[in-house]
């Protein structure tokens, strides 16, 4: 899949982000291995705790249908849902990514547009982090 198209499908998800107390919508389109995509939003929550990011609402759905390879992800957001800077990931977002990518490939796309995006790999922006082969 490329990169607009992926980017593109990220966006068309901004509006469903549930968002009443920051009103920062944010949006993920999650590429597995098997070409499937999945969509995630932010979700918000009058006790603010329980909130999840729209990155781990992506991983959350693919990882519930079963997949557990990834390729890529894209995330957008900004105030209102207006894509003005980048949005990265949290740190608890890079860690979920951690558990099932290896950090070498998987690539985190930051965009703004379909045109407009920055590349990452997951270990750049997770640099020495703790993953499940350092259980075994
Ligand atoms: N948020 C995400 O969904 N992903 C990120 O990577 C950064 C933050 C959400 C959480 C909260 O709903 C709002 O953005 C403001 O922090």
């Amino acid at each position: 899949m490329d990169r607009q198209k992926l980017i593109q499908t990220a966006i068309d998800a901004l509006p469903n982000a549930y968002v009443p107390y920051s009103r920062f919508h944010v949006a993920a389109a999650l590429l597995c291995r098997d070409g499937t995509v999945y969509t995630g939003i932010n979700i918000e929550n009058a006790a603010y705790t329980p909130t999840v990011c729209a990155e781990r609402s992506a991983f959350f759905r693919a990882v519930n249908e079963g997949k557990r390879e990834f390729e890529a992800i894209v995330i957008c957001g900004g105030k209102d849902g207006i894509l003005t800077d980048y949005c990265a990931p949290c740190g608890v977002c890079r860690q979920v990514m951690r558990e099932f990518c290896d950090p070498g490939t998987f690539k985190v796309i930051l965009a703004k547009s379909p045109e407009e995006y920055r590349e990452f790999t997951l270990e750049e922006l997770l640099p020495l982090g703790f993953g499940p082969e350092n259980l075994l």
